[in-house]
């Protein structure tokens, strides 16, 4: 029997029913990470506008901020990188399980097993008091790049190179993947994206993470989880999505009829819409910003001009905005980043976010639990095999 089933003598009264499909509207608990307004299109960490985190401080204070509630002072930020830095080092094992993964495995599930077996090599797994949390979230914080880089090697057949303590987490990024460290000015942009992508209330990925902690299992299955959760193209996965659409794409002046050709086959363009911000994404001018830079520095105008022919046309037709992913996709591609990495580069912003919210749900806890309404067969009797008889 598929899920499509429906109870013949089934009525529906959609009045009684009450389902919440997609858990649209839905307030299902409290939080004071974040706060996403569509009203004033305004979106902050812990009572701060992501843009004036994103255009005064670095990705480590924003972490700090999501596991902490405040923005850390000089020394709370010294001791919070020298705590991340030091966990800057993969076992052996750790890289020989991201090695050994077939070459065609995408690198989100490189990334989801290399946190699990994070999992399996922390023997801390079932302590869960609020500092060794919150040590376990820093430890994933440091870590997850790393996996992401040595990934990145891999696939283009480049041997690890080992991380480096005496920079940022950013620019330690850009060493490991390309064995160097770009232009202050994309450094800039990467950071800048890290904090966008950092958190963004109960998103699905989130929500999910909250849901495996609700049942008091361990950071490391939530954070699989949520990766599992933001691989796809409705979520997280649309960064990448957005790229390939561009690059088909390619010649700015065939983008307008490209678009009107897609909405009139009513397809999902990835990089539009949100469940939430109905009138634009309050992430997407700051984004935007450094997208622009990122065509300015690295002379790749193409990708922008795109960009704004597929905005214009989407707005004018459907009113419906970009997203994050939107502007994210292409500045990454001009950072030289491959596409599959794009998600993989989201997983190692959000899991600031994971880790503030499953801290914040191991808090206040109640197992998350859900009903539904039941449209499948009405009750009957099970009638035994011939042979059982
Ligand atoms: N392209 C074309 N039409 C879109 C669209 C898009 N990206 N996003 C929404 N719409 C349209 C839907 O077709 C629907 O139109 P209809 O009422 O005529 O059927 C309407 O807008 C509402 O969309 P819906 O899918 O019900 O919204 P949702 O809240 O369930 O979904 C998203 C939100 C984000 C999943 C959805 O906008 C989407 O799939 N976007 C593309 C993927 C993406 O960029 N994801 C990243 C999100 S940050």
């Amino acid at each position: 029997m598929n899920q499509t089933y429906i109870n013949p003598d089934y009525v529906p009264e959609p009045e009684k029913m009450n389902v919440k499909k997609g858990l649209e509207g839905a307030v299902i608990d409290t939080s004071s990470v974040s706060k996403v307004n569509p009203d004033t299109n305004s979106l902050i960490y812990r009572g701060y506008p992501v843009q004036e985190l994103a255009e005064n401080c670095r990705f480590e204070e924003v972490a700090y901020l999501l596991y902490k509630g405040e923005l850390p002072n000089e020394q709370q930020l010294k001791e919070f990188e020298t705590l991340e830095r030091n966990y800057r080092v993969l076992s052996n094992n750790n890289l020989q399980v991201i090695r050994l993964l077939p070459q065609t495995c995408h690198p989100m599930d490189s990334i989801r097993t290399g946190v699990s077996f994070l999992g399996c090599e922390d023997e801390r797994i079932w302590v869960q008091d609020d500092a060794t949390q919150f040590d376990k979230a820093v430890r994933l914080l440091a870590k997850i790049p790393l996996m992401v880089a040595a990934d990145f090697r891999f696939k283009k057949g480049l041997d690890y190179l080992p991380p480096r303590k005496d920079l940022s987490l950013s620019e330690n990024f850009f060493h490991m993947c390309f064995g160097k460290i770009p232009d202050a000015q994309i450094v800039k942009a990467f950071d800048v994206s890290l904090i966008l992508y950092a958190e963004h209330s109960f998103n699905a990925s989130t929500f999910t993470s909250r849901v495996v902690t609700s049942t008091e299992s361990d950071i490391y299955s939530a954070t699989v989880a949520g990766i599992g959760a933001l691989k796809g193209p409705l979520h997280g996965g649309a960064n990448e999505q957005v790229m390939h659409m561009m690059k088909e794409i390619d010649d700015p002046s065939t983008a307008r009829e490209w678009m009107l050709n897609a909405l009139a086959q009513k397809k999902k363009v990835m990089g539009f819409g949100h469940r939430v911000y109905k009138s634009g994404d309050s992430r997407v001018p700051t984004m935007k910003k450094y997208a622009q830079v990122m065509a300015d520095v690295t002379e790749q105008q193409k990708w922008m001009q795109i960009y704004e022919a597929l905005e214009q046309t989407m707005v004018e037709k459907k009113k419906i905005y970009p997203n994050l992913d939107f502007p994210a996709g292409p500045a990454y591609y001009m950072m030289g980043f491959e596409i599959d990495f794009f998600t993989p580069i989201f997983v190692m912003a959000r899991t600031t976010g994971w880790s503030a919210h499953i801290m914040e749900q191991a808090s206040h806890n109640r197992i998350i639990r859900p009903l539904s309404e039941y449209i499948g067969a009405p009750q009957r009797t099970v009638v035994p095999l011939p042979s059982r008889k």
